[in-house]
């Protein structure tokens, strides 16, 4: 079962898995017939042998039928974002990110599944000296969204815990993740965008914020080797190598595209950290994972399904 189907990591996820044979139970309560971006992310699994797409919320939903003969649940669905989190919308996070979980941790216990790989997040380290962040660094979460996290990825090892568990987890702590279908929310998605449209592009802060991005395609690797991890392998970095500030990806996105980008200077947002960087020993030693693709040829893929035609019909 992957949950969150329907969004950005967990549609190329499922459409991987599907390509490799498997058998997909997608959950997300973005439902495709009525959704968008939903549908787009969809287009390629719907139809695929194998897929099978439920459109119900996991905070109310039956999760016990969805799960017979389940080998894993691969958790994706949450509410991401760090700068809305402070907002009204916080209820939002706890009930999808803590409540919704939580219920499907009580499923995957009942169903005695053997294996829940979860997603987390970067943010759970908060501000670093600069220095590579290791699993076993004391998070410091500096916005809501990264408070839910941490108590997400907790939560879930806590139930993996307990002697009546029969359930492994792998809690995998991405660090932004980009390429095609990107969240419209996020910065390189809106670089891009606007040096194709010639739309001002707004900058929180001065740019010089580094991520360690990483590459959708090497994100969906990771995340089915955690499927296949050794039994308490618990919290893995996945971080794609590729540490650039934010004028790095804009300086990118102009040269890709052939186009200068206006830029709108804004004031840093609370919450957002300066760098972000992954020590990426354990999932090299754990989940036997390297990221392939650098910022250059992710953002060229990217931009390139960006402009192709299929993508403005859908959208
Ligand atoms: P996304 O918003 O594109 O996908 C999340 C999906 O979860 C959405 O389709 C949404 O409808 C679904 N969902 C939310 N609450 C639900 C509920 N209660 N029931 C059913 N479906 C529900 O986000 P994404 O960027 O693909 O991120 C996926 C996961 O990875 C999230 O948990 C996010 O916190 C985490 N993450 C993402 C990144 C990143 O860079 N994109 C980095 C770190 C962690
Ligand atoms: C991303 C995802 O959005 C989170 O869901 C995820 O949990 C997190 O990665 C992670 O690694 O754990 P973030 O690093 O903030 O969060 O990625 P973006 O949303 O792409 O923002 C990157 C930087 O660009 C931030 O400093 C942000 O302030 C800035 N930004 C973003 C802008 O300057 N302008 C924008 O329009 C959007």
């Amino acid at each position: 079962m992957v949950t969150g189907a329907a969004g950005f990591i967990g549609s190329h996820l499922a459409h991987t898995l599907l390509q490799a044979g498997t058998t997909v139970i997608g959950v997300d309560r973005r439902d495709p017939a009525t959704d968008q971006t939903a549908a787009a992310n969809l287009a390629a699994s719907h139809g695929l042998p194998g897929y099978m797409h439920i459109t119900a919320d996991l905070l109310t939903c039956a999760i016990d039928p969805l799960l017979f003969d389940a080998d894993v649940i691969f958790h994706l669905a949450g509410i991401p974002g760090v700068r809305p989190s402070w907002g009204p919308h916080f209820s939002d996070y706890v009930a999808s990110n803590i409540l919704g979980t939580q219920r499907v941790m009580d499923a995957a216990t009942r169903m005695r599944v053997p294996r829940v790989v979860v997603a987390s997040s970067s943010s759970v380290y908060g501000p670093t000296s600069g220095g590579p962040s290791v699993e076993s660094d004391h998070p410091r979460p500096a916005s809501p969204y990264a408070v839910t996290k941490l108590a997400e990825e907790q939560l879930c090892l806590a139930h993996a815990a307990r002697v009546d568990c029969p359930t492994d987890v792998v809690a995998l702590r991405y660090f932004t993740v980009y390429g095609p279908r990107q969240r419209h929310d996020m910065f390189t998605h809106r670089a891009l965008l606007a040096a194709i449209t010639g739309q001002p592009l707004r900058l929180y802060g001065d740019g010089h914020q580094r991520r360690d991005f990483t590459y959708i395609d090497d994100a969906v690797t990771a995340t089915i080797a955690a499927a296949f991890a050794p039994t308490d392998t618990g919290i893995v970095n996945v971080g794609g190598g590729s540490n650039a500030s934010l004028l790095e990806v804009i300086n990118i996105a102009k040269s890709l595209v052939g186009r200068d980008i206006q830029i709108h200077v804004e004031h840093a947002r609370n919450g957002d950290v300066l760098t972000t960087r992954a020590n990426s020993g354990r999932a090299h030693d754990l989940l036997g994972w390297q990221p392939t693709v650098d910022l250059h040829n992710g953002m060229r893929a990217q931009m390139q399904a960006l402009t192709r035609p299929a993508y403005h019909a859908a959208a």
